[in-house]
């Protein structure tokens, strides 16, 4: 019986490298990978080996007869994305493939048996990388570097504790994906590395410290600014961003306990990706279900005593092009906890969705109900999410506090009334002190992670390539900066640093 991946993927192919038939794809170098949502078995050629499922970080591969509920779904999606073959991309390899020997097959595991495969001037003493941030994109770098290299890597992080949005983006009802923090954890106790908390570069060292006393830099700081709507109304009490309630039920020590208060009937959250599914999904669910995960307890607490009874996604172009992934969309249809409804207002909605073909974004709503909303009723008894696309915000309304949001639809515009309205249009990155920085793309400026006219200063993750990409998108991404950053040291870009210098280390020794 075939294994299946499942809703948890985050697509950083670590099961790609363990499985002896190649039947997981898209693999990192077919063209699909950048753009998928989630990895696939192809059940055609899957020998059942159970590989994969012992190497998956997230606990998502799983014996297709061992799938429940909602998960049985995972085994048809698995299969069909094999039905057809992407125009222009190699077919997916089918054929059997000897496996290669186990100690020759890098692994997050194999510790003892470094490929030291880029071989560096034997002139440069060892390489110390200061990587700055411990999120997915920073870990990466570690990973690529420690596996690839013998370089010392010393970790910084401005937070007293690691793993950035794993630990403070994650919803808490994705335990699984949570972990892996575990892998990460594994990485920051290796020999080779050091680690101090509670720095922040800008702050309390310069990059030119920070430069003079590592052969190279890496940045790894992530975005954690939010968009805003830019609408009238915006700064009206009640109108908030998603990026500080994510923070504010994930404990983050900088958003007070006291910052949300659940007492809105109808929240309004604009935007069509995942974080607007998360906090929609956070919003409804049923408080016990959230009680043994790692939800902060004043947010447990605030949900127990929540008035919340219906959430208003709004988006503001149809379901064919919402951001959010298909296995997130597909999971928000089974909360036991509340209904998802589809806001039939416009004919072009359900023309799409019934277009869709099965692997097309708006197919996951075939199956959800759609009825025309009257927006001067109070929500019905009972908890539900209610998506309405086509319908950008217009203005947040009220005196002095939010009551309502002036949206468009297809019949004119309308006010949707709500005491509440949350952007989670998507995060921004800050500029570092000392650093170029792009302000259209809130991005440093650089070039495939080098950092423009800085040689031996590089950036990987959401700060290199702005806020997109799941967990494992950081993977390939960090990979391409760390070759960078051994290209220059072969080529001389990068020099050693003076090692005679031990003030900055002795300063900030944990
Ligand atoms: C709400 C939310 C939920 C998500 N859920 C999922 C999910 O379920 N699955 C999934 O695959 N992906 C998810 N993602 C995406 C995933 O979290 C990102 O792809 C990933 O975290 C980006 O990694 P990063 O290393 O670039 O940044 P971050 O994870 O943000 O890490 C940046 C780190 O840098 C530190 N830092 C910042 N500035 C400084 C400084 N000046 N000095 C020192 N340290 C500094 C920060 O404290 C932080 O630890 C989610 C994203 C969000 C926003
Ligand atoms: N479970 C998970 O795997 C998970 C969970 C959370 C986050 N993530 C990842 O983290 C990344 C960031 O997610 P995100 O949700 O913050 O960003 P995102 O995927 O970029 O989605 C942003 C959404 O906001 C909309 N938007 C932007 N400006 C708007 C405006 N002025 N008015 C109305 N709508 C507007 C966008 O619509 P348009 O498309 O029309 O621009 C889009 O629907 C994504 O890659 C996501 O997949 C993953
Ligand atoms: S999270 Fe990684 S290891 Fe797990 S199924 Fe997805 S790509 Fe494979
Ligand atoms: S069970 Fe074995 S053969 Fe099947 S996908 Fe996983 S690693 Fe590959």
């Amino acid at each position: 019986m075939p294994f299946a991946i499942t809703q948890n993927c985050c697509a950083d192919a670590t099961c790609v490298s363990v499985c002896p038939v190649n039947c997981i794809h898209p693999t990192p170098d077919e063209p699909d990978f950048g753009t998928t949502e989630m990895l696939y078995v192809d059940p055609k050629s899957c020998i059942d080996c159970g590989a994969c499922a012992d190497a998956c970080p997230v606990d998502a591969i799983f014996p297709i007869q061992a799938l429940v509920g909602p998960e049985r779904a995972y085994a048809e999606i698995n299969a069909s994305w094999f039905d057809t073959v992407t125009p222009g991309a190699p077919a997916p390899t089918r054929e059997l493939v000897t496996p290669a020997p186990r100690a020759d097959r890098p692994t997050f595991h194999d510790w003892n048996k470094p490929t030291f495969d880029r071989v560096l001037p034997p002139d440069f003493p060892t390489l110390r990388v200061a990587v700055v941030g411990t999120g997915p994109s920073g870990m990466y770098a570690v990973e690529d570097l420690l596996l690839h290299t013998d370089a010392e890597i010393t970790l910084f992080d401005r937070l007293d504790v690691p793993d950035g949005l794993v630990r403070f983006g994650v919803a808490p009802d994705h335990p699984a994906t949570k972990q892996v923090a575990h892998n990460f954890s594994r990485l920051r106790k290796h020999p080779r590395v050091q680690q101090r908390f509670g720095v922040e570069i800008g702050r309390d060292i310069t990059h030119a410290q920070l430069a003079a006393d590592f052969d190279a830099v890496i940045y790894a700081v992530g975005a954690h600014a939010d968009k805003r709507l830019g609408i009238p109304g915006e700064e009206l009490a009640g109108s908030v961003s998603a990026t500080r309630f994510v923070a504010w039920y994930n404990g983050h020590p900088e958003v007070p306990a006291d910052e949300f208060r659940l007492d809105s009937e109808r929240v309004v959250v604009v935007g069509n990706g995942n974080v607007a599914l998360d906090v929609s999904r956070i919003l409804v669910s049923d408080p016990d279900s959230l009680a043994e995960t790692s939800i902060a307890p004043h947010a447990l607490a605030a949900l127990r005593a929540s008035a919340v009874r219906e959430v208003v996604v709004l988006g503001r172009r149809g379901p064919e092009d919402a951001a959010y992934t298909r296995p997130e969309a597909l999971a928000l249809g089974h909360l036991p906890s509340a209904d998802l409804v589809v806001d039939d207002h416009d004919p072009r909605i359900g023309a799409a969705i019934d277009a869709a073909g099965p692997k097309e974004h708006a197919s996951v709503l075939a199956e959800v109900r759609r009825e025309a909303i009257d927006w001067s009723a109070p929500p019905p008894a009972g908890r539900r999410i209610v998506l309405r696309f086509h319908s950008s915000p217009l203005a947040v309304e009220g005196e002095g506090t939010a009551a309502a949001l002036r949206v468009t639809g297809g019949s004119g515009d309308l006010s949707l009334p709500a005491t509440r309205v949350m952007r989670a249009i998507g995060y921004r990155g800050d500029a570092v002190p000392g650093l170029p920085f792009d302000e259209a793309s809130g991005t440093v400026a650089n070039t495939t992670g080098r950092v423009a006219d800085m040689p031996g200063t590089y950036v990987v993750g959401w700060i290199k390539r702005g806020p997109s990409g799941g967990i494992g998108t950081n993977r390939r991404c960090s990979a391409e900066t760390v070759a960078c950053l051994l290209d220059d040291v072969v080529a001389g870009v990068v020099q050693p640093a003076p090692r005679k210098r031990r003030r900055f280390r002795s300063a900030f020794a944990g």
